[in-house]
Parts: structure tokens; C-alpha cells; sequence
């Protein structure tokens, strides 16, 4: 800790990371969600930190505490999740967007408890939530932008897809089709994607993937524009 800040490969840059789930608030005591535990976006910042960078975190709502030396803001829905990251962004070099984002929030909020009264069924209008790193890759400037993508089936296509639909600078695929990593789990193995490679981290602990992405965003970063 003696080093903070002044050693490291993100020594003196700020990481802005989203994590965790967001939750849409269909009533007073309902929401729409993903699963998502936060684990793996605080372990970011928790490696983020460890290697020099000023590092804050815009959370959904998880159980988790903040790691040492990291700033975090808490945020529910998709739409607080974006403006935390308006508002946090512009003043970062890296954005690294790990938050599990509900593609779509319910039309309306009911203002009090809906209730079941007779209806065997009922419907749900729902509306497309903003793309927060989307939003902030096509800033100007930007920062180097980092997603995530968790798909069934082949990771690495999908996951250039969305590299180059999204402008990013880096996306981490997973497989979550596979039972043993993801979500919950305390291990990972993932995919990194960026425009003129890829390169798989095998199966690890949480911690140590997250040592290994903040490795590879530090040697991309450096090497930007190159
Ligand atoms: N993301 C975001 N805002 C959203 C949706 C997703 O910032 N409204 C980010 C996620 O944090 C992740 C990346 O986009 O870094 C990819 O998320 P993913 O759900 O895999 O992709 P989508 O673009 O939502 O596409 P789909 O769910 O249809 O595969
Ligand atoms: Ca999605």
C-alpha cells in the first residue's frame, strides 16, 4: 500500500468500473433483474487499485463490501447506472463496463402494489433501456473503453460483434452456458477480444482473471494508437 498511485501499470490513471446487477421497477415491491453478484467487477477493482490506478465504482445493487482504497456510488436502475457514468466518465481514462445492465425496464413504474384481482394472466409493456457503454465509448474524447459479453453458444464471434457495434476498445467474453463459472461463481475463465486479437485466460479464481484483465487493459492502454 506504500506504493499506492505512484507504482504500477495503471500508476496515476482513473478506472471507472460498473458492477453488478440493475433492477427496473415494476412496483413498489417488484423489479425486473439479472443475475449478476458484482463479484467480478469489484475483483476489477480491487486489481485496479493494486496496480496504481484511482479507481471508482458505480455498483447495482450487491452484498458486497468496497474494497480498501476504491470510491464507490450506488445506483439501482439502468438508467441511474448511466447517469453516474455521464456524470463519472469524462474524467477517467478507463471505462470498464462489468454491471450485468437489464436490456429493458417496464413502460411504467405502478405508483402502488399491482395487484392479481382475477387475471390468470397479464402482460408486461416493456421499453429499451440506454447502452451505457455505448453511451460512453462515443464520447468526445473518450476513454479507453472496456466491455463485457456473456453469451451462450460461440463467445469470441458474438463478442467482436459487439466490439466493433459498440466501439470498444476491449470486450471480456464468457460462456455462461457453462454451469462451473459465471454468475455466482467464485472462479471464471473468459475470452479477450480487442480489434486486432484475442487471447483466452483460462479457468481461475475471480481474483486472479481480474489480475489478468487489468494486465491486458494496462498493456492495450499503453499501447493505444499504435
Ligand atoms: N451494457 C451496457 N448497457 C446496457 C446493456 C449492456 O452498458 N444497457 C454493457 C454491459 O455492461 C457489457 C456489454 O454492454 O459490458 C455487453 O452486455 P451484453 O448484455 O452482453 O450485450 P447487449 O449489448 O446487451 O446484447 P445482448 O444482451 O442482446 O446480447
Ligand atoms: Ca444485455
Amino acid at each position: 500500500a506504500a506504493a499506492l498511485f505512484t507504482s504500477g501499470a495503471l500508476a496515476g490513471l482513473r478506472v471507472v468500473i460498473t458492477a453488478g446487477p440493475t433492477r427496473e421497477a415494476l412496483d413498489p415491491v417488484r423489479y425486473l433483474s439479472n443475475h449478476s453478484s458484482g463479484k467480478m467487477g469489484f475483483a476489477l477493482a480491487e486489481a485496479a487499485v493494486d496496480a496504481g490506478a484511482v479507481t471508482q465504482l458505480i455498483s447495482g445493487p450487491v452484498t458486497l463490501d468496497t474494497p480498501a482504497h476504491v470510491s464507490r456510488r450506488n445506483v439501482v436502475s439502468a438508467r441511474d447506472m448511466l447517469a453516474a457514468s455521464e456524470e463519472l466518465a469524462p474524467h477517467c481514462d478507463i471505462f470498464i463496463a462489468c454491471a450485468a445492465v437489464a436490456d429493458y425496464r417496464p413502460l411504467q413504474a405502478a405508483a402502488t402494489k399491482i395487484k392479481k384481482i382475477h387475471a390468470d394472466s397479464m402482460e408486461l409493456a416493456l421499453v429499451r433501456n440506454p447502452d451505457i457503454v455505448a453511451t460512453i465509448a462515443a464520447l468526445h474524447p473518450r476513454p479507453f473503453t472496456v466491455g463485457f459479453a456473456a453469451e451462450t453458444g460461440d463467445p469470441v464471434d458474438y463478442a467482436r460483434d459487439k466490439l466493433q457495434r459498440k466501439n470498444l476498445d476491449l470486450i471480456v467474453a464468457n460462456d455462461v452456458s457453462r454451469s462451473d463459472i459465471g454468475f455466482n461463481s467464485d472462479s471464471n475463465a473468459v475470452t479477450l477480444v480487442w480489434p486486432a486479437g484475442s487471447r483466452v485466460l483460462d479457468m481461475a479464481s475471480k481474483n486472479t482473471i481480474a489480475r489478468g484483465i487489468i494486465t491486458a487493459i494496462a498493456d492495450l492502454y499503453t499501447h493505444r494508437g499504435q
